[in-house]
């Protein structure tokens, strides 16, 4: 099937080169001509593992090309797949005004009939205004425009794998015909009929994926409230963190054992800093719009929202609680992407955490495996090391920011003995807090209180 993708950014890149993979003909356009020009080099404008060597592979073998000439993309395809960015507004609303332009364009460029396939992450609703602006813009075309809704689910760091052996495939439609042709688009993938990226290093045998068929206004709510329940399951781990570091009792087997019981699961549970990245934050802000305007009271996530903002806020006093005055202090920070395996910086907890920190006079210095040159653009005033040991030289704090597992298995009798004073205060819970006080550390984590049951005493 020929398809387009509109927006070369995360989702727009995974998918294009994922349908590629299925064997689709994709053509994958971006109005920014020089993040196109890098593709044709073959730059990626992000980090994500395995997605550089399937650009390079599709688009040797012909199913995978690039190009800034959107108008093309759409009138040679029979399915359009947009990807475009849905970034906040002030009130916290969706920018929908890209998918706006996409609307219009494939209205007035197409010549033949088209389906075209929300993708990016959209409030409930925005399928039907879709269908509208086709149906206006393009009328007296003699064409047809078929809208479907297929949420996408993929996260940063595992993109690829979560595209290609994802756990369920939501497709939103109107007509019987817009379901068949996205079946077809998802047959290699249902029926794992495709060439895995991942072989070599151990391609996960799932079952095939649930291919759910519902309405569009459905499709698009469940990925609202798919990323406000993740968030809202981390925001409450993190209140029992709390709970637990007041009340003597440790976080991490209060979660493992809870998120045995299936009706509540173990994903999600990890207390720490917060949830950040362009996602969880963004799309609870947007869903407490949609609810509004809906005139549902749905103040639950404003307290999601407003717990998750206390986090960093409460690792620094961590901070200050260990350091008492954090003026003139060194401190290394690990970790700057918003979660391990991508160099996305944005809204991440690290970079947060580094703006307190600066406001109080800290010395910083950071490390990050992929994320600095992204972090260097958005808090130039940091220093940087080029390895971890460099980060922590003369340090009297290590705080750790992202849960990158090489940060686990780092020589610590090296960075012990690098630093001024040996201080690691652990923001994700990283590390075993017996290890690091047999290592000769001062430790501290979120919901792992020190502490041993006092019996009083006989006399
Ligand atoms: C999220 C969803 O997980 C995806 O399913 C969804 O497709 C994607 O948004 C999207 O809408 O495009 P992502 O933003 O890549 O994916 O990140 P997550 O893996 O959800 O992590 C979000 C944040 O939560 C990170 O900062 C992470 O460190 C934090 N987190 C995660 C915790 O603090 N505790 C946890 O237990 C899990």
């Amino acid at each position: 099937m020929r398809i387009s993708v509109i927006g070369c950014g995360y989702v727009g890149l995974v998918t294009g080169s994922c349908l590629a993979v299925a064997g689709h003909q994709v053509v994958c356009a971006d109005s920014d001509e020089s993040k196109i020009v890098a593709l044709h080099a073959g730059n990626l404008p992000i980090y994500e593992p395995y997605l550089d060597s399937m650009v390079a592979q599709e688009c040797r073998e012909g199913r995978l090309s690039f190009t800034a000439d959107t108008r093309e993309a759409i009138a040679s395809s029979d399915v359009i797949f947009i990807c475009v960015g849905t970034p906040p507004l002030e009130n916290g609303d969706a920018d929908l005004s890209a998918i706006d332009r996409i609307a219009r364009l494939i209205a007035t460029e197409s010549v033949t009939s088209k389906l075209a396939v929300e993708k990016s992450t959209v409030p409930v609703q925005t399928g039907w205004q879709l269908k509208r602006a086709l149906s206006i813009y393009g009328r007296d075309k003699g064409v047809t425009f078929k809208v479907a809704s297929n949420p996408e689910f993929l996260r940063e760091g595992t993109a690829v794998q979560d595209f290609l052996h994802p756990d369920r495939i939501v497709v939103g439609v109107e007509e019987g015909s817009a379901e068949q042709l996205m079946q077809e688009i998802y047959l290699p993938i249902l029926e794992r009929r495709f060439n895995c990226p991942m072989h070599s290093t151990g391609c996960p045998q799932t079952q095939p994926p649930p291919f759910i068929v519902t309405t569009i206004n459905s499709a698009e709510l469940i990925k609202h409230a798919a990323n406000s329940f993740l968030a809202l399951k981390i925001s409450y781990a993190n209140m029992i963190s709390d709970l637990c570091e007041r009340l003597g009792a440790n976080v991490d087997q209060v979660t493992r054992a809870v998120g045995l019981d299936p009706r509540i699961g173990p994903a999600f549970l990890r207390a720490g800093l917060g949830f950040g990245g362009f996602c969880l934050p963004k799309d609870i802000q947007a869903f407490m719009r949609v609810a509004e305007r809906a005139a549902v009271d749905f103040n639950l996530l404003k307290e999601v929202d407003r717990l998750n903002r206390k986090r960093v806020v409460q690792f620094v006093e961590m901070a200050k609680g260990a350091l008492w005055v954090l003026k003139d202090k060194q401190i290394a920070i690990l970790g700057l992407a918003f979660k391990p395996n991508t160099d996305d910086v944005r809204s991440s907890p690290a970079l947060e955490l580094i703006k307190l920190l600066q406001v109080e006079g800290s010395h910083l210095r950071a490390y990050d495996p992929h994320a600095m040159e992204k972090a260097r653009a958005a808090i130039p005033f940091v220093q940087y090391g080029t390895d971890p040991y460099e980060a922590v030289q003369d340090a009297d704090a290590l705080m750790i920011a992202t849960d990158w597992e090489e940060f686990r298995t780092l020589d610590w009798h090296r960075i012990r003995a690098l630093m001024a004073r040996p201080l690691v205060l652990d923001g994700r819970n990283l590390l075993d807090p017996a290890r690091m006080k047999s290592l000769g550390f001062e430790y501290h984590s979120f919901g792992r209180p020190d502490q041993k049951l006092e019996l009083p005493t006989e006399d």
